[in-house]
């Protein structure tokens, strides 16, 4: 009887692993890719569209330092949707085509975007000194006004180079992204398998990283605080049309109230906490993020709820 018993268990126990096997590989199946912040899943029926999945995590160095809690993925996909919902009624009112893969608003803590192929470039716009624009123009100071667009190509190993078309090589060469530019700081070219946009393309994304920044720049002046940077992602749709894609939250951005770097609200409070983080620095995170999706639930365009 006991041997029994352990066989039929044994064949319970197999009937369970083939049954979580299963349900895993169906899970895989759904996921289009898996970033550090972020889940791209596939919605069935629906090959043009996918579900963008904000995780609970930040992260800092290159991925290399981490915390999560409930409810942070949740700040960030409310920010996006309100940026976003944002762009689209600024972009319509000004009779202006800015792209966007921002479809609609799914859950807490996701949203609903066309599919796209995403270059693997940062495109970084800049109007008062600060970060690494610092290490790369020496003659300017914290807190200087000046603009600039920047690019960067996106690998974590390298530490996201500084991006330069090469008229004469028709091509991309790549820089230290802690020094100005020069013959020293060369790196190589972004390898010729990736999937990059041509000049033109590229002239594009400079355009709408331009004008997308004009127009969140403007909402946060409405709210009295200065957006120093922003740095965005695009993506090519399945018609080829250039979008601005991945996300657009207090991570990837600069945020100081009344133009004051002391009481900035985004990511940069993250970067400049040392060792491990405490319960009383984890809520001044959470209330920083907190009041960024208050914020951007007032720009024009979102007449919803938080
Ligand atoms: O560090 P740096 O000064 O180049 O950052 C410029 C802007 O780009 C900042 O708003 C920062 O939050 C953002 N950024 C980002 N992801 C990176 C690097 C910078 O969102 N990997």
């Amino acid at each position: 009887m006991p041997l029994w018993r352990c066989v039929l268990n044994k064949q319970k126990g197999v009937l369970f692993m083939a049954q979580l096997y299963e349900s895993e590989k169906e899970k895989r199946k759904t996921i289009i890719a898996e970033g550090k912040t972020k889940i791209i899943e596939r919605i069935p029926r629906e090959p043009r569209k996918v579900r963008v999945i904000n995780k609970n995590e930040l992260t800092k160095g290159d991925g290399k330092d981490r915390i999560s809690w409930e409810g942070k993925g949740a700040f960030s996909n409310k920010t996006a949707c309100n940026c976003f919902r944002y762009l689209e009624y600024y972009f319509r009112r000004n009779n202006m085509t800015v792209p966007t893969h921002f479809f609609e608003e799914y859950d807490d803590y996701s949203f609903i975007a066309h599919r796209v192929t995403m270059y693997p470039i940062e495109t970084v716009y800049r109007r008062v000194a600060t970060g690494s624009a610092l290490k790369r123009y020496p003659g300017l100071k914290e807190g200087d006004l000046f603009e600039v667009i920047e690019f960067f190509y996106k690998d974590d190993a390298a530490g996201d180079p500084y991006m330069v078309f090469n008229e004469e090589t028709e091509w991309y060469d790549l820089y230290d992204s802690k020094k100005p530019v020069s013959p020293e700081t060369y790196l190589g070219e972004v390898p010729r398998t990736a999937f990059m946009p041509s000049k033109e393309q590229l002239d594009t994304i400079a355009l709408y990283q331009g004008q997308i920044f004009e127009a969140l720049s403007k909402a946060w002046a409405d709210e009295g605080t200065v957006l120093v940077d922003l740095k965005c992602e695009y993506g090519e749709s399945l018609d080829g049309i250039i979008m601005l894609s991945d996300d657009v939250n207090a991570d990837c951005c600069r945020l100081w109230p009344f133009g004051d770097k002391n009481q900035m609200k985004d990511k940069e409070v993250f970067r400049q906490m040392v060792g491990e983080i405490t319960p009383a620095q984890k809520a001044i995170l959470n209330k920083n993020y907190l009041w960024v999706v208050e914020t951007t639930s007032r720009f024009p365009g979102n007449n919803v709820t938080t």
